[in-house]
């Protein structure tokens, strides 16, 4: 079963080393987080799945990695300078910001109407480049990868001797001032992007849309998401960028969150090489760009059968990875129950529940949408206490829950039920796996065991891509508990039988079942089952 709630991962990625919260020790900067030691693997891993799929697996993509500061007429011929805005509108009463379209007529904050007129608010980024502060020595942090490409095109169109249609992948970090980063990683102001720009000629855009379409889709599902979870949202034609005569976005399922963007695919048309190019006048442009008397080079392609320089049209797969992240934890994650807890456990526990949610509907101090919100969740437990009790950790994780005295109670009543019980897993595609095998010694104080161990783990490791770790900081159960939460596909246990015989025992993530391996055996027996 996936997730139920962002909490239940941001819970997990605290815990598990997996996303912290951005400089925590100062407090913290809104919208940034770092990926930590698990993390940075399934990030790497992640990107490495896109980036096999699209560039070496096709036969018309080639590979860039542009600079984050470009000069500045980029983001003016981009459009970006002028249209990249969101409507901003202050509180008067509590000098909150928002976004104008996340809110309604009231401040989510304390309540007044008292709001300031929307004005729009560039969401670029500016720094300032050189040692001296002066009016045209700043450049931008660039909020998308894409403009990297397009003032690219010719470079890579020369030195590659590509012919249409052909694309380039990149793979880098965006920047946005958002005016308010929220749910996790869904919205923060730095992300890497992993983005295809699709050169095709005029009059195929449509036909290229429709493909990369059901290619995106296609990696999606090779990633573990499910299809059923994602829809295709055609976006109105009122509500396209700038730049795009038609976008499909992909609306992932979020727990918490319900359908929300993860994916866009733009049919950017001639806009982009069009705004970039040299000699505007020289083609016939569909796109309405502005007059560009800045860029040094021609953007075009010299297409034999009609004899004469075009602009190629753009098709462009666009997605977040920390919104692709939150996707694949969410699906992978699963709290099945590894032991039917007694009777007089479960009413402990259930009581306690029971107690809590009338706690949060009689709490008047609570924002009516946090004890909405609580009061849904505690209750949807409440109803299947037995298959649901790990999801308490969740709801005491939610905003509004550490205002509720009985929260302490209710954590302190099901903890060890829950740890006695319940696993948490995550059934993550093993070829994204943080760490592929783990392998323990029976016991740490024995020599031969450790020693035996840690050589199956170096060996694993020698000469392969695969992430494997030792442990030996808990009893075996545990360890497995731990590698579970980090979606680990194998543990391997060397134990006395391996020091007799030179076997070990192979346990396997998703059915618990266990083997019995010949060390020389196990090595294949890994490669081949995390491959795929
Ligand atoms: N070059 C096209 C482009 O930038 P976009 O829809 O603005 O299009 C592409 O962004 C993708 O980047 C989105 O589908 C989403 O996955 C991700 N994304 C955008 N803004 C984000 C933010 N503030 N935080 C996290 N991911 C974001």
């Amino acid at each position: 079963m996936p997730a139920v709630s962002l909490e239940q991962i941001a819970s997990l990625c605290k815990r598990r080393g997996i996303i912290y919260p951005g400089s925590e020790i100062y407090g913290g900067l809104q919208g940034t987080y770092d990926y930590g030691p698990v993390g940075v693997e399934l990030k790497n891993n992640i990107v490495d799945s896109w980036w096999r799929t699209n560039v070496y697996e096709r036969d018309d993509m080639e590979g860039l990695d542009a600079a984050i500061l470009m000069n500045p007429l980029t983001w003016n011929h981009s459009g970006h300078e002028e249209t990249f805005v969101d409507p901003l509108v202050d509180c008067r009463e509590c000098k909150s910001r928002y976004r104008a379209d996340n809110i309604g007529t009231t401040c989510p904050t304390c309540g007044s109407v008292d709001l300031t007129e929307p004005r729009p608010f560039n969401l670029m980024f500016k720094t300032q480049v050189g040692p001296v502060a002066e009016d045209n020595s700043f450049a931008y942090l660039r909020p998308e990868t894409a403009q990297g490409i397009f003032v690219n095109f010719d470079n890579v169109l020369t030195t590659t001797a590509r012919k249409l249609p052909f694309g380039i992948a990149q793979i880098g970090k965006g920047f946005r001032n958002e005016i308010n980063p929220r749910n996790f990683l869904f919205r923060v102001r730095e992300f890497d992007m992993m983005e295809i720009e699709f050169f095709v000629a005029p009059g195929t855009e449509d036909e290229w849309h429709e493909k990369w379409l059901q290619d995106r889709l296609a990696w999606w599902q090779s990633i573990g998401v499910s299809r059923d979870r994602i829809s295709v949202y055609d976006v109105p034609k009122n509500d396209l960028a700038h730049y795009s005569k038609r976008t499909y976005d992909l609306m992932y399922a979020y727990p918490t969150l319900g359908y929300e963007e993860i994916e866009g695919i733009a049919s950017r048309t001639d806009f982009d090489l069009g705004s970039h190019t040299r000699y505007q006048d020289k083609y016939d442009l569909t796109a309405q760009v502005k007059p560009n008397a800045d860029s040094t080079t021609r953007l075009s392609y010299f297409d034999v059968p009609s004899n004469k320089h075009i602009v190629p049209f753009v098709v462009e797969p666009s997605a977040g990875v920390g919104r692709c992240m939150l996707a694949v934890l969410c699906e992978a994650y699963d709290e099945p129950m590894v032991k039917v807890p007694d009777e007089g456990r479960l009413k402990v526990v259930s009581d306690g529940l029971d107690a809590f949610n009338q706690s949060v509907s009689k709490n008047e101090k609570l924002p009516t949408d946090l004890r909405d919100g609580l009061q849904a969740f505690g209750e949807s437990i409440a109803q299947d206490i037995v298959e649901k009790m790990p999801q308490i950790n969740a709801l005491l994780a939610m905003p509004g829950a550490d205002r509720i005295q009985l929260g302490k109670k209710l954590r302190g009543q099901s903890q060890k039920v829950i740890e006695d019980h319940y696993r948490t897993v995550l059934h993550l595609k093993p070829h994204l796996a943080p760490v592929k095998v783990a392998v323990f010694p029976l016991k740490r104080n024995d020599d031969d065991l450790v020693s035996t161990a840690k050589n199956i783990r170096r060996s694993l490791q020698v000469g392969g891509r695969i992430r494997t770790v030792y442990d030996d900081t808990g009893a075996i159960g545990k360890l497995y508990r731990r590698q579970d939460e980090i979606g680990t596909p194998f543990c391997v246990t060397v134990d006395y039988e391996t020091l007799d015989n030179n076997t070990v025992t192979v346990r396997d993530r998703d059915s618990m079942d266990q083997i019995r391996l010949p060390i020389d055996q196990l090595s294949a027996y890994v490669r081949e089952h995390v491959a795929s």
